[in-house]
Parts: C-alpha cells; sequence; structure tokens
C-alpha cells in the first residue's frame, strides 16, 4: 500500500472485502471529464457506473446536471438526488413504460428523457404518457456500429423521427448514438473509426433539420471515444462516458491516452496460504466482477501475481513473493472492470486523506426503488 493516492491510515476496523472510494479523486476525475469535453454542459456521465446518489450530488455540485442511465431504479437514484435530468437509453419494454411514466408524475423538478428504436415502442410510450402534464422528451436510438439496440441511421430512422413529432405525449429530443464497439487502444485508430460512425449520426442530423424537425441534442460515445467526439463543436452535443468518473485496471491498460485515476478500490485481506507460492484472498467474484476473461483485479504490491483460482469468496494468486504476505495481510486492488463491482457491494466506505471519512449507500444496485 505504498501508492500515496491511497494513503489508507488505518484498516483494522475495515470489513473485507469491502469497496473504498476515495473522494478526491473522484471529484479530480470529474474535473478532468469536464475538461475533456470541453464544459460541464457537453457531458451527461452514464451512472451506471457508480449508481451512487452522492456522486451525483458531487456531480450537479461541479455543474455537471445531466446524466445517463440503463435502468430505472438508476433514473430515480438520480431524480430522489436532486438531478436535474436523466435519461434513460434504454428500450422501455413490459411494465417499464408505465413505470417510466411513475417516475416523470413521481419526481416533479427532473426531467426525464427516453430513448426509442422501434415505431412499436414510441407508440406504445406515446399511449402510456398520455394524461402527463408534459410531453416526454424522446431521442431516437442510432446503431452506428455496435449492433445492440438502436435503429440503422437511415431513412427509417427519420420516419420514426417524424413518426415521434407526430405522435401525441411525446416531444422529439435529438438523437442518441452509443459506439461501445469501439476498443482500439491507439488513438488515431479509435478516432477514424469512432468519426465514420458520427459522421453517418450527423448525416440523419442533418437531413431532420432540413425537414424542418428539431434536433436539440446529440447523446453520444463512453469512454474511449469522448474524447474524440469532444472535439466537435456542435450545439447540443453531449458526451457520455461512465467508467472514468471511478476508472478502472481495465480501461487505464486500454487507454493511456486518458487521464483519469482509478478512484474505487478494493481492501482484501489474505486469508490462507494454501502452498508455498501462493496466497488465498478474500476476493471472490462475490466482491469483484467475475469479467472479462483474465485478471479481475490487480492487486497493489503484488502486480505480478498470476491469479490461478476464483471462486465465489476466494481468489488464489500465485506469487514467489507468497511468504511476505502474512495471514490477515490488508491489500489494496483496482478492479479490473469497476461497473460490475461496484454493484456487488451495497454500502461504500469514503476515504479522504488517508481516513475514512464515511459510508455511501449503492442506491441503484436494486432494481427497484420506489416505482
Ligand atoms: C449506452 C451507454 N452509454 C454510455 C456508456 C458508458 O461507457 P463507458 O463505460 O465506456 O464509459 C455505456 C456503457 O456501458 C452505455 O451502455
Amino acid at each position: 500500500m505504498t501508492d500515496p493516492r491511497y494513503a489508507l491510515r488505518d484498516a483494522s476496523e475495515l470489513l473485507s472485502p469491502g469497496l473504498l472510494i476515495y473522494r478526491g479523486l473522484v471529484r479530480q476525475n470529474l474535473q478532468d471529464m469536464i475538461a475533456m469535453a470541453r464544459g460541464a454542459d457537453r457531458l451527461r456521465p452514464h451512472v451506471k457506473t457508480h449508481k451512487m446518489a452522492e456522486i451525483v450530488r458531487m456531480a450537479e455540485g461541479m455543474g455537471i446536471r445531466k446524466h445517463k442511465c440503463a435502468t430505472i431504479a438508476e433514473a430515480e437514484m438520480v431524480a430522489a438526488a436532486g438531478g436535474t435530468d436523466a435519461l434513460l437509453a434504454y428500450p422501455l419494454v413490459g411494465p417499464n413504460v408505465k413505470r417510466f411514466t411513475h417516475l416523470v408524475r413521481g419526481y416533479r423538478s427532473t426531467s426525464f428523457r427516453a430513448t426509442v428504436d422501434h415505431p412499436d415502442a414510441a407508440r406504445a410510450l406515446s399511449a402510456a404518457a398520455a394524461g402527463l402534464d408534459r410531453p416526454v422528451p424522446v431521442l431516437v436510438d442510432l446503431d452506428i456500429g455496435m449492433g445492440r439496440t438502436g435503429i440503422d441511421p437511415g431513412e427509417p430512422a427519420a420516419e420514426l423521427y417524424a413518426l415521434i413529432d407526430r405522435l401525441p405525449n411525446l416531444r422529439v429530443d435529438g438523437l442518441h448514438a452509443y459506439d461501445g464497439q469501439i476498443h482500439d487502444s491507439d488513438l488515431e485508430a479509435r478516432r477514424q473509426t469512432a468519426q465514420a460512425g458520427m459522421e453517418r449520426a450527423l448525416a440523419l442530423r442533418d437531413r431532420l433539420l432540413k425537414r424542418g424537425l428539431d434536433v436539440p441534442r446529440m447523446v453520444v460515445g463512453g469512454t474511449p471515444t469522448s474524447p474524440i467526439h469532444a472535439e466537435l463543436d456542435l450545439p447540443g452535443l453531449e458526451c457520455s462516458p461512465g467508467t472514468i468518473v471511478l476508472q478502472d485496471d481495465g480501461y487505464a491498460r486500454r487507454y493511456p491516452d486518458l487521464p483519469f485515476t482509478p478512484a474505487a478500490l478494493l481492501l482484501t485481506r489474505v486469508v490462507s496460504h494454501p502452498r508455498p507460492g501462493r496466497l488465498c484472498l478474500d476476493l471472490g467474484h462475490k466482491a469483484v466482477a467475475a469479467d472479462p476473461a483474465g485478471a479481475r483485479a490487480r492487486v497493489l504490491g503484488l502486480d505480478d501475481a498470476r491469479p490461478v483460482v476464483h471462486s465465489e469468496e476466494h481468489l488464489v494468486l500465485e506469487t514467489p513473493a507468497a511468504a511476505s504476505f502474512p495471514i490477515g495481510t490488508p491489500l489494496l486492488a483496482i478492479p479490473t472492470h469497476i461497473c460490475p463491482t461496484v454493484a456487488l457491494h451495497r454500502r461504500v466506505s469514503v476515504i479522504e486523506d488517508g481516513e475514512v471519512v464515511g459510508q455511501w449507500e449503492v442506491t441503484a444496485r436494486d432494481r427497484v426503488l420506489g416505482v
């Protein structure tokens, strides 16, 4: 635990496995994100990474008033935390259509926006929104290469946009284009692919504007492509990175061009020395995400250790240094993938200047809050 950024004066009373949030580093990451986007109003960070009301409030306090969500619970968490604007960028189906309208009714000081990628979904939302005192702002979700959700940004997308404009209880609000398939480490390679996708989205925007339709916003990108999209001077541009609020070891290794610092670390302890050259930590896959394949975390001070067993409550590492870590030794680990790791923890300990200064709830790890 020699990295001064991760000072922790006394771990003796902290439970392991547990998640620690270094508050100063979160603040710094948000500041760097604002600089990257060239303005807080050009940002709509995805809250799925942290799922915490306290981080929504921190972001709002720094001028970030727009948030992206993947679940109704995340949107409700944002609203309950006093968030100004929550975009639910996930297809609304089944009972979630009605739950969304309950949010609009229940949290009057938050603006809720939805995405749609099919005429049937637009009609269902229009019908469910009858009786609301304000139209629901709707963005058309575009598939610009990921092939996960979204509609190809050709003529059917323009027709869908025009349909939303005609339907009662809805209001056209722009385009959503997430390019999460782009993973090139090399910034130039990433730029080329990201710009090609974005050009298709921009061509659709031009076509809609020529038809006299309003396109107030373009919500684009995740962490890898946000710095590229942020180079655009486009009215209504909103970059929507998620991971870098907390940053993780996977992204830190893959995107060395990004100036973000891991701010959420796991506290773990050595629980056994099963064989010479082996350490067992209390860091199973109920405490650290089981994806991606390979190392699930980088244990500070044990960077070269090789993971050999990962079960529900155990992580076994092989290292020639095993004997120098006695049973009970506390260690810090940077998760490879922070977003699903956060969702494994109900509460996190907040660290500032090496001290534990509080606990935050991971509110939106639950699927249902109030509605
Ligand atoms: C729709 C959408 N937008 C934004 C993001 C944020 O991406 P990242 O975690 O790479 O910052 C995600 C991540 O899953 C996403 O699904």
